[in-house]
This record gives structure tokens, sequence and C-alpha cells, in this order.
């Protein structure tokens, strides 16, 4: 099981690689990529893929999503497998986790938080600190780390006390929440992606003239760095100061302006407006904040606009009344090329030029 994302597009990535057909020399740049779930069909698709996204666990995620078995041989740890192994061998030791995010939290007259048990705790405390030691030791590259701390963010989500998301914990606990943690070795495809992977804004992301650009902004005012606070310590390693019933880290700063109503649609046009990849995918769904008529007269001035209804795939629907009344919901990919490309496509080259 992967992390409930919200806004994760999981059941439409297919629909939304078609849009991008296949790849022409340029990259699939997925620039608000979450868990990742579009660049890896991407990825899949033979396509060099760019991640990017504010959250430095969600580029994590993505990294996980869509590594191949030739970029992480691990080969000072013996190999992935034995790698994983290693992980699940070591010893509870309470750290930050423990001590802010299980029951002893409760401790000296503090809010008793009921996200992990305090072994389950314990045990990450001591398996982030494993990954740290192993990085330290230069025993890891980069991507390897990521993806051992992407595999580690999975077994964190799957003993969560949370119904989705961490914007708060259960107050009773649930069935999974008190099974032991264990960290999963995934299967990963046999090859080796062409991957770059980026933690910053979007509007610092460049892309060039061959590239597919995939926008996923939040639609909503749910912060994600708030949503996702502990993924994000988790995979930080750090020990914030943090606040409330629910210990969120400081997260402001990682506010986004596509979050909030009053700013996105001017945020929206811009980031399309500055974009100068040679097609940029857009999605939208109608539960969004961003009124969709003003939003495709915004980007009609950076090109030729065409809005794809995309599918939904693996969705259950009791019958065809529920089919019906989930058509309310739709996902929409707003496609638009680029003014430059229209206009150099009608300008005359430059022999024809002299003629
Ligand atoms: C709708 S989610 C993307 C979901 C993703 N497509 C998936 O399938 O999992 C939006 C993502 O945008 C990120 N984000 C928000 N504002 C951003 C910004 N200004 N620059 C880069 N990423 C941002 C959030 O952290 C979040 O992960």
């Amino acid at each position: 099981m992967g992390v409930r994302y919200i806004g994760s597009k999981a059941r439409v990535a297919d629909a939304i690689l078609d849009l991008a057909g296949a790849p022409q020399g340029g990259r699939f740049v997925d620039a608000f990529c979450g868990t990742g779930s579009v660049a890896a069909v991407g990825a899949s698709r033979g396509w060099p893929v760019t991640l990017n996204d504010t959250l430095p666990s969600a580029v994590a995620m993505s990294v996980g999503a869509t590594v191949g078995q030739g970029n992480v041989s691990f080969p000072a740890l013996n190999g992935y497998a034995a790698t994983i192994r290693a992980l699940n061998a070591v010893s509870a030791n309470p750290g930050f986790l423990h001590a802010e995010y299980s029951p002893a939290s409760g401790a000296a007259g503090k809010v008793e938080r009921r996200y992990f048990t305090e072994e389950n705790a314990a045990r990450l405390d001591a398996m982030r600190a494993q990954i740290r030691s192993w990085s330290g030791a230069g025993l890891l590259t980069k991507v390897e780390e990521e993806l051992l701390l992407a595999d580690l963010l999975r077994a964190a989500n799957r003993v969560a006390n949370i119904s989705g998301t961490y914007g708060c914990f259960l107050k009773n606990w649930s069935a999974t929440a008190l099974r032991p943690v264990v960290v999963q070795e995934r299967v990963l495809p046999q090859r080796t992606t062409d991957l770059r992977a980026v933690v910053g804004d979007v509007t610092l992301l460049p892309t060039n003239s061959e590239d597919t650009v995939y926008f996923d902004p939040p639609y909503t005012k749910r912060q994600y760095s708030a949503y996702y606070h502990v993924l994000e310590t988790i995979h930080a390693g750090d020990s914030p100061e943090v606040g409330g019933v629910t210990g969120l880290r400081p997260w402001r700063d990682k506010a986004s302006d596509f979050s909030y109503k009053t700013r996105a649609l001017d945020a929206l046009t811009r980031l399309v407006l500055g974009t100068t990849a040679r097609q940029v995918l857009l999605s939208y769904s109608n539960e969004g904040h961003v009124p969709r008529e003003q939003l495709i007269n915004a980007l009609s001035e950076a090109g030729k606009v065409t809005v794809h209804e995309v599918k939904t795939i693996g969705r259950y629907r009791p019958n065809a009344q529920a089919s019906a009344n989930a058509a309310a919901v739709n996902e929409y990919v707003i496609e638009v090329l680029p003014i430059q490309f229209e206009q150099a496509k009608r300008r005359p080259s430059p022999a024809a030029a002299r003629a």
C-alpha cells in the first residue's frame, strides 16, 4: 500500500501519459510530483523523468516510484534485499518520533499523541538513524538513500494511527497501528530510469523546449506541508519544535500559493505563461477552487488550449446509477501548446524568408 495522498493521480496516470504521447527527446517533468504516480507511468513508458516538489518527503516517494533496478544496486551493502533485511533487524531505540508521536509524549504533562505505538515509534527512530549512519559512512548513493527513505515512509504509513492524512491521529488504536512496523522491499522494474529529482518551488524549475511538463497543483486550501508533517519529519530525521495537539512542525515556509483561493488563478496563469516547455499538461478537478472558465480564458493567452476529460480506471462502481453520480467528480487535463511553438510553426524558415 502506498501513501493515501490528497489529489493522487494514480487512477488517471495512464490517461495523462496518453496525452503526452511517445518520448521525443525531451523529458517528462512532473513539477508537483506528490507520490510520483504520474511520473512512474512516464518512466515505465521510457520517458526520461524530472521530479519536483516543495516537500522533500514527496520527492523521496516519487524517487521510490520511478527508479529501476539499475538505479539502485546497493553495492556497498550487498544489494537491495540485504539492505532491507538489515534495516528490519535494527533494535528499537527511542528518539524524536517516540518522544513526540507516540503516547510517550504524554509524559511531563504534554499531549498524549497516538500516531504510532511506543514500540513502532522507537523502531522507526532506530531505522531512520540507521539510514543516516549508512549515508554518513558513504555506503549509499543519494538515490539509494531516497529509496530507503521512501520505503520507510511507506512502512510508517502502514502502521500510522490515522484516517488518511497526518492532520490528526485517531483516539482509539486501529488494528493496523498495533501491528509491528516492517519495511518491505519493493519490486523494482528491470531498467535504469533517466531520473532527475529536485526539491523546490515550481517557479524555480527550469524546463526546455523539448520537454512535456505536467502540473498537478493543489486545488484546495489543504496545505500538504501540514497534512503530511509527520512524513516530512521522518524524511528529514530532524527534531523540530513541534506544538499543538497534533505536534505540527513549522510548515508555513512551505505554504503553497496554489492553496489560497485568492492567489491560485494568478499563480497558475503566471506559471503556464512562464514555461518554456513544448507541451503543458495541467490537471484540473471540478472539486477545486479555481473556476474552470476563468482558468481557460487566462491560459488562452499562453497558447492553444484543449480540455481533455480523463477517465478514472479501476474504481469500484456498484451499479450504473453510482457510475452516473460519480461522473459529477470529473478529472480534466488542460493541454496548452505554448504560443511560441505555435508561432514557430507559422514563421517561415530562414531559407524561405531569404527567398
Ligand atoms: C495534487 S498534489 C500532486 C499529486 C501527484 N500528482 C500524485 O499523483 O501523487 C500537489 C503537490 O504539489 C506540491 N506543491 C504545492 N505547492 C508547490 C509549489 N509551489 N512548488 C512545488 N510543489 C508544490 C505539494 O507538496 C503536493 O505534493
